[in-house]
């Protein structure tokens, strides 16, 4: 970091004028003052994780798929780890790129990988908000992007979801904020699971303020039988996509995840450490991605499952007389109709952890789709809550 602040302060030039030079000066400053105070929180009290279960629990909170990754994925961790004394066994980064690069037909140089997708997600809203050029997000949805801007002090506007079908307002998203910097999509959203259609996206992508950005965060989208907007990307468009291994593939402990854009937009994120490619990525992690990647067949049949779970359990919800909102995702809201939140502790007693609820619907819980087994845990746990 102090080598970073160094050369960028002698080097106007690189970072392109005076402009530029005052909106690094922020972000530097929101970096330098968000690892502080961090610091501080963290000496003056230990940071309260959400629980998010143990073994033997049915855990059903934090939108990760019940099973690890697929075999062939396991086999290529096994098979490189014993070469991980070198920062770059065998090309392995370049690997995934490439692969990533072909499968979406787009240029290598469009392809970023990361240690997961939150680090591109808060990266975002450093390199495109500033004092001046705010966030739009959706209201719900997930909230990492809206509590970077709550961090760092830029505008924030949050928008509800569409009434009628729960998908982005983009209208609404752009009447917000005519000089916003960002507007985070996330498609399927988390945490309904709904979908925002690709007309109101490139509605979105031609109405937007100039010099502004879409986030399309498509962690969802396997789930789903959607197109993704990598279109918007092929043709040039303002927009990054943000993907992740996180949730279908099963890797959310192994931490992988994309950026898909145009090079130039990729810097922004990639502004605090120069390159993140120099090594900077845990390559059980990189082969780990790339041989699932490799097999689609076995992706689709989480899928398939995955609908076929969610159908079930919402049926079982909506027959017990509560609301359920139709979901793409591997998550679905219901609605309890009183507070959630006792609600999450009691199904944890019985060794249940269901998701948490937005502030915009105190009275809905996100149940993640787990295990059919998982799911019948919890389903034979609503009676004895609900009804007591
Ligand atoms: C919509 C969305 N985006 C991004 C992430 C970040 O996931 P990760 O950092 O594990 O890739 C999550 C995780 O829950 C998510 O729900």
């Amino acid at each position: 970091m102090a080598d970073y602040v160094g050369s960028e302060s002698v080097s106007s030039e690189a970072s392109g004028g005076l402009a530029l030079d005052r909106r690094r000066m922020f972000q530097m400053a929101a970096l330098l003052g968000g690892s502080l105070a961090m610091g501080e929180r963290a000496l003056a009290a230990p940071v309260a994780l959400p629980s998010r279960g143990a073994p033997g629990m049915a855990r059903i909170g934090s939108n990760e798929y019940w099973e690890g990754p697929v075999p062939d994925a396991v086999a290529a961790v096994r098979e490189v780890t014993p070469h991980c004394n070198y920062y770059d066994p065998d090309g392995e980064c370049d690997a995934l790129i490439k692969l990533v690069a072909s499968m979406e037909k787009v240029p290598v140089d469009h392809v970023v990988p990361w240690a997961g997708s939150t680090s591109p997600l808060v990266r975002s809203v450093l390199g495109m908000c500033s004092p001046e050029r705010g966030l739009v997000t959706a209201n719900p949805t997930f909230e990492v992007a809206w509590t970077t801007a709550e961090y760092m002090g830029v505008p924030l506007v949050k928008v509800p979801l569409r009434a009628s079908d729960q998908a982005h307002d983009v209208r609404a998203m752009v009447a917000a904020n005519p000089k916003a910097g960002l507007f985070y999509i996330c498609n399927p959203n988390n945490p309904t699971g709904s979908l925002t259609p690709k007309e109101d996206i490139a509605w979105l992508l031609a109405n937007k303020p100039a010099g502004s950005i879409v986030l399309l965060d498509e962690a969802y989208l396997h789930f789903s039988e959607a197109e993704s907007g990598m279109d918007f990307v092929r043709s040039g468009a303002d927009v990054v996509i943000l993907r992740t291994f996180s949730k279908i593939f099963g890797m959310a402990g192994m931490r992988m995840g994309l950026s898909i854009g145009r090079p130039e937009l990729l810097e922004k994120l990639m502004m605090a450490d120069g390159h993140v490619l120099m090594g900077q990525l845990p390559v059980p992690a990189l082969v780990c991605a790339t041989a699932s990647l490799k097999r689609p067949d076995l992706i689709a049949a989480r899928r398939t499952l995955t609908a076929r779970t969610r159908a079930t359990t919402a049926e079982f919800l909506r027959g017990r007389g509560f609301k359920v909102l139709p979901s793409e995702a591997n998550m679905l809201m219901v609605d309890w109709g009183r507070p959630a939140a006792p609600i999450k502790a009691a199904f944890e007693a019985r060794g249940v952890v269901i998701g948490r609820s937005w502030t915009i619907w105190p009275t809905m819980s996100r149940i993640t789709i787990g295990s059919p087994a998982e799911m019948q845990r919890f389903c034979a746990a609503v009676d004895p809550i609900l009804r007591a």
